[in-house]
């Protein structure tokens, strides 16, 4: 897989790692991590080899957000290229074809609570903490917090984390329906892989189109996103992978899914 300086990329069969690796920092979000995770991600998403993909931290934090020593010195200008770009990121992930499970083991703050929203799944370590704290440095979050919190946990739940900046454990995360899972500390990459695993034995077209399917049906009308999942469920059934999966069902097999 490729290299990067501020995170590492791993294969472990048809699932792959990356690590946001600058954990002196607490792997805070520079330029370079920007930069290089949107490569990383777009790099993913050209592989269709690569069936799920996680991401996690080095060290004990998750992320523990943008890193305030290069957003002190930035220019308004300079703050729209690292927001734009930090958007592109997101975005990105939020896209890919495949999905994306954040694997939570330690801060998760600021911009890190921003990727963790932007991945399909969340499950975090017990000992895990959460927050949006940028109104202590007078800004706003601006990697997507304002918007996908509030799908996530309410637009009051989500001012009430804005407005006091407050560190919440995980607990508290799963109350809120921030994240799907809470386990404990030694147990969180086991069970992030045996998600994994369990993904990667669906059929990769399927998992490919539900993701389409409910991640553009909650911009769109209930009418409008309901005719998406009957075009999008007719769409299947021209697919390699939907014959194979009804073929090995009847034929009492496991299915041998191509992709395609
Ligand atoms: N940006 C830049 N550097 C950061 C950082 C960030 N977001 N978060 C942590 N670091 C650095 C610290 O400056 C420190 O560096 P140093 O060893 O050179 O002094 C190192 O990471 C370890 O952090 P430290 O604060 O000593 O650890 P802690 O356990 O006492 O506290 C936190 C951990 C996460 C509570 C604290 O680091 C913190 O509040 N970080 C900022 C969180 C934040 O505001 N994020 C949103 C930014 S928009």
């Amino acid at each position: 897989m490729k290299t990067y300086t501020t995170l590492t990329l791993e294969r472990d069969g048809q699932t792959a790692i990356l690590t946001f690796n600058r954990p002196k920092v607490l792997n805070a979000l520079n330029t370079m991590v920007a930069t290089e995770g949107l490569d990383a991600v777009q790099t993913i998403g050209n592989d269709p080899a690569v069936r799920v993909l996680i991401l996690t931290g080095a060290g004990r934090a998750f992320v523990a957000g943008a890193d305030i020593a290069e957003m002190e010195n930035k220019t308004p200008e300079e703050a729209r290229i690292y927001s734009e770009l930090g958007h592109r990121f997101m975005n990105t992930l939020q896209d890919l074809p495949q999905p994306v499970i954040a694997a939570v083991n330690g801060f998760c703050l600021g911009g890190g609570l921003e990727v963790a929203l932007a991945c399909d799944i969340r499950i975090a370590a017990a000992s895990a903490q959460f927050g949006l704290p940028e109104t202590i440095l007078g800004i706003i979050p601006g990697w997507g917090a304002t918007q996908r919190t509030a799908r996530l946990a309410g637009a009051a739940k989500t001012k009430e984390m804005i407005f006091t900046g407050r560190r919440f454990s995980s607990a508290e995360a799963l109350d809120m329906g921030l994240i799907n899972r809470v386990v404990p500390d030694g147990e969180l990459m086991d069970t992030v892989r045996a998600t994994a695993a369990l993904m990667c034995r669906q059929g990769q077209t399927a998992l490919r189109h539900a993701k389409k399917v409910i991640n553009q049906g909650l911009d769109l009308s209930l009418a409008e996103a309901l005719r998406l999942e009957i075009d999008t469920f007719v769409t299947c059934f021209d697919t390699d992978d939907r014959r194979e999966g009804m073929r090995a069902f009847v034929e009492k097999r496991k299915p041998k899914f191509s992709g395609r």
